[in-house]
């Protein structure tokens, strides 16, 4: 697929997640005057990542809250033990997106623009002569890219508020330094990453640090765990914005061959919001322990009440 967030790509959206931004952080601000008190998560992050997903991808407006919902509950089934009930919410999930998003190539095919599903229909017909098939892979590759975009980066802008919230003289510093907000987006990445664990079958008998894996076995890499390690990071459990700063990269984004497709993307959401937010909302802190819902491959960040103090 190449690199499809490019600087031109991302340039052009800039100016497109900038005004959600701030037409969101307008909502936010009459909530919090009216009610006293707002859920960030529902209110913010959840509505700029469908928002900036929906104008890349070209998802209509309308039909954006159905994919983001639909999307909450396929996803439990990337769970590493998944139960019953949460298995049969990741089918209804799954077969909602199978009808959105056949339906969706259904429409590029035949009304071809110059969006991005559009391009993907071009380029596949080149390589694959069965148009079924081509619309079929077309499919796949928007579900699977909507999926793994929405969770991870709504979960890391809330988190954003989260931990800096939990440390307030970073936040106070970072006010005062508005220049380090992507070091600070790479920590916050770092201290507690959206996804957690990701799952490798190995492809043939092999030893991987010190411990003996089988062909076929299934191996649980835990990101989370990798973002802590004392031999790669100095005192891990600080939270210290300026180690980002110090080129040491972390694995939120995963490494190698499968590297986040969509990283630039979600640090261009992350990026705008925290800088509107340190401008904006001084005295935003969070009122309520935040509502986790129980994941631990894709977790999301279900809740986070603020006030203005
Ligand atoms: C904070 C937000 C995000 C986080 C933490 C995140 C995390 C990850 C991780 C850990 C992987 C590697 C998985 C593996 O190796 O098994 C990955 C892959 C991927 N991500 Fe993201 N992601 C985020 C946002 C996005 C966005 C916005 C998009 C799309 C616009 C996206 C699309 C993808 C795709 C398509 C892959 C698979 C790449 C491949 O297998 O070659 N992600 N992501």
């Amino acid at each position: 697929m190449g690199n499809v967030f490019d600087r031109r790509t991302l340039g052009d959206l800039r100016g497109h997640v900038t005004r959600i931004t701030e037409r969101l952080l307008d909502r936010l601000q009459e909530h919090l005057r009216d009610a006293g008190e707002a859920d960030f998560s529902a209110l913010v992050s959840e509505e700029l990542t469908i928002a900036a997903m929906g104008q890349w991808i070209g998802i209509p407006e309308a039909d954006q809250p159905t994919v983001r919902s639909l999307s909450h509950t396929h996803l439990y089934s990337q769970e590493l033990l998944p139960s019953p009930s949460q298995l049969s919410a990741a089918d209804v999930g799954a077969l909602g997106m199978r009808d959105y998003f056949t339906g969706l190539v259904r429409d590029r095919r035949a009304h071809p623009g110059d969006d991005v599903v559009s391009g993907w229909l071009r380029a596949w017909d080149e390589l694959e002569p069965d148009r079924e098939a081509a619309d079929e892979a077309v499919y796949y590759l928007t579900m699977f890219i909507v999926g793994a975009a929405l969770e991870t980066t709504s979960t890391l802008l809330s988190n954003l508020v989260l931990v800096l919230d939990q440390h307030p003289d970073q936040r106070n510093w970072l006010r005062e330094h508005p220049e380090q907000v992507p070091q600070a987006v790479e920590e916050v990445l770092r201290w507690d990453a959206p996804v957690h664990v990701t799952t490798r079958v190995a492809g043939e008998d092999t030893e991987l640090a010190g411990v003996r894996i089988r062909k076929d076995e299934i191996v649980h890499a835990l990101i989370a765990s990798a973002n802590h390690d004392p031999a790669r990071f100095d005192a891990p459990e600080v939270f210290d914005i300026a180690r980002a700063g110090r080129g040491l990269t972390h694995l939120a984004f995963g490494g190698g061959v499968h590297y986040c497709l969509g990283a630039g993307m979600a640090r261009l959401q992350a990026g705008v919001l925290l800088e509107a937010l340190l401008r904006r909302f001084p005295a935003l802190r969070v009122s309520k322990p935040p509502e986790w819902e129980p994941r631990v491959a894709f977790r999301r960040l279900s809740a986070l009440h603020v006030v203005e103090q």
